[in-house]
């Protein structure tokens, strides 16, 4: 399968420093060891409780941070991501594979290399109160990264500043406006303006609407949509809303402890569930009402501390039919088709009724 964004066994780790020394003495595994691919034109969906390393993996992925090991491809070819795995399992020419990493291992890249990526990837955060900088017009917020990548000359960013505003159902009188004048469904059509400006290819969404009402999440998902398909943009979208991602998602993962647990088709993870994470999950999910504002995922216990993940199955404190086996042995991935999923100890009862 032709993939556009790939990571390889990701992992970000933050230190934890005690003392006047501020010496390391353990780590948080925010995002332990995630391996996935994100087809061109797809729109793959995330979900997981809050804590489960969602918003470090899309930002790792991103390289707003710096992975601690592990590989990230954007548009690298298969034969060459082929050709680093078989030189890292043969160790033989090492000077090859340090050159192809180089060039093709986004988690190598830093400066120059790092900002021309940004051009092809951005980010959309949840809360456009605070990722809009409050003192600026929009016409500088959403220009602002042509400027900053010299993709035109000065005196053409403001055409393309009306053009983008228009593609997301704002017009012209917006461009003096400041922010805080917009309502946050406004806002976050703001935040995708200036994501799309510099023509990506890839956007990360991290929950973008789950601040918003319904029916303006309605009308924001719609306009991704239309988005994607006049553009053909690939998209990673992070929610806490299993009802939104099976609506719009292509393909769904489900993240737990910094890991992925299951990775398929939406109806597959809705209906039949192969991890005992996802069923929980899915059991919690709240039926849509529209007087509700988040399909927040509310389940027993809490998230353990990633500082200090649990032996074995990372869910097993949590799940209620974990056996001893799940205390002491990692499960390993499995797959089937267009689906893989950590494989649980104990064999779920598979349809859900
Ligand atoms: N900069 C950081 N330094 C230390 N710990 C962090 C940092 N950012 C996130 N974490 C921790 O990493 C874990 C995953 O966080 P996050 O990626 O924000 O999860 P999510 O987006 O799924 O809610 C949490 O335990 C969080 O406290
Ligand atoms: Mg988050």
């Amino acid at each position: 399968m032709e993939t556009l964004v790939e990571t390889r066994n990701l992992k970000t780790h933050f230190p934890i420093l005690k003392g006047i020394l501020q010496r390391p003495v353990g780590a948080v595994r925010a995002v332990d060891d995630v391996s996935m691919t994100i087809a061109p034109g797809q729109w793959m969906g995330l979900v997981g409780e809050s804590g489960c390393g969602k918003t470090t993996l899309g930002k790792t992925v991103l390289r707003f941070l710096r992975p601690t090991s592990g590989h990230i491809y954007f548009d690298a070819s298969d034969e060459i991501k082929e050709e680093m795995n078989s030189l890292e399992e043969s160790a033989t020419n090492t000077g090859r594979l340090k050159m192809l990493r180089h060039d093709y291992d986004l988690a190598t890249f830093s400066g120059n290399r790092l900002k021309a990526l940004r051009r092809n990837m951005q980010l959309v955060h949840q809360d456009p109160y605070t990722s809009l900088n409050p003192r600026m017009k929009i016409k500088d917020i959403v220009g602002e990264p042509l400027v900053v990548h010299k993709l035109m000359p000065r005196s053409q960013v403001r055409e393309r500043v009306s053009e983008i505003l228009r593609l997301v159902g704002l017009t012209e009188q917006h461009m003096n406006r400041y922010p805080h004048e917009f309502s946050g469904g406004q806002r976050q059509r703001i935040a995708i303006a200036r994501a799309l400006s510099t023509n990506p290819r890839f956007i990360i969404f991290d929950e973008p609407t789950s601040a918003l009402d319904v029916s303006v999440q309605a009308q924001i998902l719609a306009l991704l949509a239309q988005l994607r398909a006049d553009y053909n943009l690939t998209y990673l979208y992070i929610t806490h809303n299993l009802t939104v991602a099976e609506s719009v998602c292509d393909r769904l993962a489900v993240m737990y402890l910094g890991k992925l647990v299951e990775i398929g088709p939406p109806s597959e993870v809705f209906n039949t569930p192969r991890h005992p994470y996802s069923r929980a999950l899915v059991l919690s999910t709240p039926i849509p009402d529209p007087k509700r504002k988040r399909g927040r995922i509310i389940l027993p216990g809490e998230v353990p501390s990633p500082a200090n993940p649990p032996p074995g199955c990372r869910f097993h404190p949590r799940c209620d039919q974990a056996t001893e086996e799940c205390q002491e042995m990692e499960p390993q991935l499995e797959s089937s088709g267009d689906s893989h999923w950590v494989a649980c100890w104990h064999p779920l009862n598979s349809a859900l009724n």
